[in-house]
């Protein structure tokens, strides 16, 4: 894909070093309030001070966002390109809403042609809402997995996507079987992994929907396959936990099944988490495994309270996820103002500096991403998101008492969503609004 042309925006630059633990840690974010950003080839070749820019960037062409933020782009750790269609479905949890809702809808996605139309809407969206990097579930017909990665591959996006592998407890029309799922998953790995700026997730489901034998056939993708990421949801619902030990009755605990076949690791991404023992906690502790906390999903079924305090305090790293369609907001501003919500519940404030952290620094160490995405660092890809504090009216009124960055945040995530995302720059290129005019500086 070529580049787009080389270029210096101008704005408010925010960017995190590290995981702010209040509201005052001022060494864990830098910000120049009148800041310039360079970028050349689609990466970040400079950043800081205005009247610091180097002398060789001052020709090139500039794009002023005079007083938006300009901040690494958002990234989402779970969700599902296939559930568009399923956002606000009424009066079930999770169980019944797989049943009634997900899985009819789901079934639709063996049809190549609605699945590359929700593919490009999905990310479309995405785009829409700031959001430059996400880890996606697409559906178990390979077709859909093919759909989202030629999607993202035609929008330059850096994209974490896997087909999921389920072979029970679900209608035959979403199921493969152990060796469908294994070869399946082997030709999407080798068509689509390290393909531009996309990676491949082994994706199982959840382990109700895989019998032992297809467990087995996913351990030996993921031996085989050590670089690819994994996804799969974990200890979601009272219900689900129930079901799993009934199908798994020699496992410790949910997470013991997991552990059996090979599933926990660096790269492995467990959706969820809310109802884990001391020892689930330990052990994904232990293996540097990710929670991945989805606050609107689990408002939305009635999952339960993620232990966020508990789980920080056990060494799990934990990242956030819109997880849609259970999740009822492609905007992560929303998400971590769900979030906020959820640990409130808990007796716990979640501070802002420390959410935006996590939407972008946080989350892309949980992908191990954090050398090419998620900050404004010289030689990472510039995806980027610019957001303005005062795009609606509540959010102008608002502002007017704001005093400090850390209220400006939180003014964003309570009252923002996409109409606050005034661009989105992928790899460089402009993509929300599409606007290729440049001033000259
Ligand atoms: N558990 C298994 N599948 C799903 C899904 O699609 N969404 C959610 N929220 N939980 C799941
Ligand atoms: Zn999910």
């Amino acid at each position: 894909m070529p580049h787009a042309p080389n270029c210096v925006l101008r704005g408010r630059l925010l960017t995190f070093m590290d995981r702010p633990a209040d509201q005052h840690a001022r060494d864990c974010y830098a910000y120049w309030p009148d800041g310039a950003l360079a970028i050349e080839k689609g990466k970040i070749a400079w950043r800081g001070d205005t009247a610091d820019l180097p002398e060789r960037f001052r020709a090139w062409p500039v794009r002023d966002h005079a007083r938006n933020l300009i901040l690494p782009g958002f990234i989402d750790a779970h969700t599902h390109f296939s559930q568009m269609q399923v956002i606000g479905s009424y009066g079930a949890q999770l169980m019944d809403w797989l049943d009634t809702y997900t899985y009819p809808e789901e079934a639709r996605f063996a049809d190549p042609a609605h699945a590359r139309a929700m593919a490009a809407s999905f990310l479309d969206e995405l785009i829409g809402h700031g959001v430059t990097t996400a880890a996606v579930y697409a559906t178990s017909h390979p077709v859909s997995a093919t759909a989202i990665f030629e999607a993202a591959l035609a929008r330059d996006m850096c994209l974490i996507a896997g087909k999921v592998v389920m072979d029970r407890n679900a209608p035959a029309v979403v199921c493969d079987t152990p060796q469908r799922a294994y070869d399946e998953t082997k030709a999407l790995i080798s068509a689509w992994h390290g393909k531009g700026r996309l990676a491949y997730a082994i994706t199982p489901r959840f382990a109700i929907t895989s019998t032992p034998a297809q467990m087995s056939a996913i351990q030996t993708l993921i031996a085989e396959h050590p670089d690819c990421y994994v996804q799969t949801h974990l200890s979601e619902h009272p219900e689900e936990i129930r079901e799993t030990l009934r199908l798994f009755p020699e496992a410790t605990d949910y997470t013991g099944v997991y552990e059996h076949y090979g599933l926990l690791g660096p790269k492995a991404l467990f959706g969820h988490c809310i109802h884990l023992s001391d020892r689930e906690r330990y052990v994904l502790a232990e293996t540097r495994s990710v929670a991945v906390f989805c606050p609107s999903s689990n408002l939305f079924l009635g999952s339960g309270l993620f232990d966020h305090a508990g789980l920080s305090q056990a060494g799990i790293r934990i990242a956030l996820g819109s997880d849609i369609g259970a999740g009822t907001s492609y905007s992560m501003l929303q998400t971590a103002a769900d979030a906020y919500k959820v640990c409130q519940l808990r007796g716990v404030s979640l501070n802002p500096l420390e959410s935006f952290y996590d939407l972008t620094l946080g989350n892309a160490r949980a992908l191990s991403l954090e050398d090419r995405i998620g900050t404004l660092e010289a030689g990472t890809d510039a995806d980027l998101v610019v957001l303005d504090s005062r795009a609606t009216q509540a959010m102008n009124i608002r502002m007017q008492s704001a005093e400090t960055l850390a209220e400006e945040l939180f003014v964003l995530q309570t009252l923002g969503d996409d109409r606050a995302i005034v661009e989105t720059y992928i790899a460089g290129t402009s993509r929300k609004t599409g606007r290729a005019e440049l001033d000259q500086f």
